[in-house]
């Protein structure tokens, strides 16, 4: 029984720590982790506030077609006015990828021209 317990909680520090390549987050997870908070719809998320007064086409990320790989790389990198940049400790550059796919190709909120 204890080694059972035991068991579980190596696998456990396993799948928190960073340096383990097994079982990634994949671009839906990531965003979810790093950019969600701020980026999807509906009130109470600061980006999707500030973007809908930008007068953004579509104001949530999801489903926006009209971003480019390069500029959500620099967005990310560097941060814009009220977004804090991310390193690439935190983020690598092919987690970018990952949330840059995502955000094209997922089913946006509203129909995103
Ligand atoms: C702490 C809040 C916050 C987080 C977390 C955050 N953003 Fe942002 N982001 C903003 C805000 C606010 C803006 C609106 C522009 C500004 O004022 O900085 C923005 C703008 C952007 C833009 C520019 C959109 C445009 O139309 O020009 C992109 C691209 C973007 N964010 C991508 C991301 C991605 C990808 C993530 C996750 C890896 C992320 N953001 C995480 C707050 C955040």
């Amino acid at each position: 029984m204890k080694m059972g317990l035991l068991a579980v909680a190596l696998l456990m520090l396993t799948a928190c720590s960073k340096s383990s390549d097994a079982d990634k987050p994949d671009g839906a997870e990531l965003y979810a982790l790093n950019c969600a908070g701020c980026h999807d719809p509906g009130p109470g998320h600061p980006a999707t506030m500030l973007l809908e007064e930008m007068e953004r086409p579509v104001a949530p990320l999801i489903g926006r077609k009209d971003l480019d790989k390069d500029y959500v790389h620099s967005v990310v990198r560097n941060g814009l006015i009220e977004m804090p940049p991310f390193r690439p400790t935190e983020l690598t550059d092919a987690d970018v990828d990952l949330v840059f796919t995502y955000i094209k190709t997922a089913k946006g909120p509203s129909n995103a021209p």
